[in-house]
């Protein structure tokens, strides 16, 4: 304890030293004054240490660029290493360097978390490829790339709920567990409780229905759609599909928007162009170092071709012209082209390639191929649906929409001859009270981030790789 005296002793001295403002790294380096009594907390990325001057290089996620921090060699401690977490405190100053604004003179550096440099993964000065830090699912965010994708990828969050909401859109949190298969491709993960949680053995379903994690939520967003006009949903959605390529993920993120009162397709696409480039303006102003460094060491071409889908109207085919086109390929292709059949990611690149290397709006598909809630477009022997993707150049297909079948008369045919009458009554029940023409899509966010920034796998756009490789983290 300390005695009446020594406490006001105490007090002065505090009282006299100024309060140390804690700034992060970003705004450190962006400071235009420099400041006397400053605190920046983060992890060290470089220490150099000559005989006259300590160099340390710190970063805490705020920015691409580190703050280099200058020192005393007296102030150098032995866990003050790579890796390791610290608090300097000291003046900032202008920086005599061209390439940095300011930089930090430590009166004071504390190792507040040391880091075993021997064992730690990630090393100094190392521009380690994607492959080697996946492995480290839990340590690669302190990677510049990783760094770098996870502010994009915030950004780029913030940018779509921003289009969606400056646009008089909704915004929808659908379930994540349903018992719908909207796609009706099968592609479902069940969701039944442990063995040791189920409440009686008798019980063969938690929920007394099978249910499942959501594939889309395309038809909650229907639901909503009829009450609020135009909503949009952007969650979590699971696919049980081969998860191993380089563009599907079991669990990824999906953008969904919904429109009443829309007849067209054109105006579907409308809004989809509009979001890929409003928010790809958004992530080029908010983020420019950041995707500097993919288009400079991950995907070079891929700046160029940013500034021309920002320039020009996205092309739009419909999918015979399609068809046509991939059988007049020089190329041969693994999977024939034939009316009637998907388009393959073979075709999706060869058709991308043929019109220029442009995003392209394939529509109006078979009526076979596509899901039950695709309006009907009663063409002929060649019977299509008023369906539309979106392929881009690099990874195929980023957006799947359509318009819906409002007509109860088509949509009952449809669900009776694929035995889903009894299911979709409630669906059924929106074309009965109140329904309008309708249409909507979703965009595959992470596909997304892979176009923008000319990442080959799909696994490098997510904060952890989850069901891949060895790691369930
Ligand atoms: O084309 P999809 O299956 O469309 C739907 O689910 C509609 N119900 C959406 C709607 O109209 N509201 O999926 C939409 C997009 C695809 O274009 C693709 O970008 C992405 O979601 N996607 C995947 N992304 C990563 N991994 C997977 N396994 C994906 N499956 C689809
Ligand atoms: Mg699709």
């Amino acid at each position: 304890m300390l005695g009446a005296r020594g406490g006001w002793r105490a007090l002065r001295r505090c009282a006299s030293l100024p309060r140390a403002v804690r700034l992060r790294v970003r705004e450190a380096l962006r400071a235009r004054e420099p400041a006397d009594a400053v605190m920046v907390q983060g992890w060290v990325r470089s220490v150099r240490s000559q005989k006259e001057v300590l160099f340390l290089h710190i970063n805490d996620g705020s920015s691409l660029e580190s703050l280099q921090v200058v020192a005393d060699p007296s102030l150098e401690k032995r866990d003050l290493t790579f890796g390791s977490a610290v608090e300097v405190q000291g003046k900032l100053v202008k920086s005599p360097h061209r390439m940095q604004n300011m930089e930090l003179q430590a009166e004071t550096i504390r190792v507040v978390g040391p880091c075993d440099i021997w064992s730690f993964p990630l090393k100094m000065k190392e521009r380690h490829p994607l492959e080697y830090v996946r492995q480290f699912p839990h340590l690669r965010c302190r990677n510049n790339t990783l760094g770098a994708l996870l502010r994009i990828r915030s950004e780029a969050t913030a940018g779509i709920h921003s289009f969606f909401q400056d646009n008089g859109y909704v915004h929808i949190h659908t379930p994540i567990i349903t018992s719908n298969d909207c796609e009706g491709a099968g592609e479902l993960f069940q969701i039944e409780a442990s063995r040791e949680a189920k409440d009686s053995a008798e019980k063969t379903h938690f929920f007394n229905v099978p249910a499942f994690l959501t594939v889309s939520g395309q038809l909650h967003l229907e639901v909503m759609a009829g009450a609020f006009t135009h909503v949009f949903t952007f969650g979590p959605t699971f696919r049980a599909e081969n998860s191993q390529s380089r563009r599907h993920l079991a669990e990824f993120y999906m953008v969904e928007a919904e429109l009443s009162f829309t007849e067209s397709l054109q105006d579907i696409m409308q809004v989809m162009e509009d979001l890929v480039k409003t928010v790809t303006s958004t992530v080029l102003s908010k983020c420019p170092r950041d995707v500097e460094l993919f288009h400079k060491y991950i995907a070079p071409a891929q700046k160029g071709r940013l500034e021309q889908i920002l320039k020009h109207k996205f092309m739009i085919i419909s999918y015979s012209e399609a068809v046509e086109i991939l059988k007049q390929a020089p190329q041969t292709f693994t999977f024939k082209p034939e009316w009637g059949c998907d388009l393959q990611t073979e075709h999706e690149k060869y058709l991308v390639k043929h019109c220029g290397e442009v995003p392209v709006f394939v529509i109006n598909y078979p009526y076979n191929l596509k899901p039950f809630y695709m309006r009907d477009n009663e063409d002929g022997p060649q019977h299509t649906v008023a369906a539309v993707d979106l392929l881009v150049p690099g990874v195929g297909e980023l957006c799947g929409g359509s318009l819906r079948e409002e007509r109860l008369p088509f949509l009952e045919s449809r669900l009776q001859r694929l035995g889903l009458t009894n299911t979709y009554q409630w669906y059924l029940d929106l074309r009965k009270f109140g329904s309008v023409p309708h249409g909507g899509f979703g965009m595959g966010f992470e596909r997304y981030l892979q176009y923008v920034l000319g990442v080959d796998n799909i696994k490098d756009v997510i904060p952890f790789p989850r069901f891949s490789h060895s790691c369930l983290l």
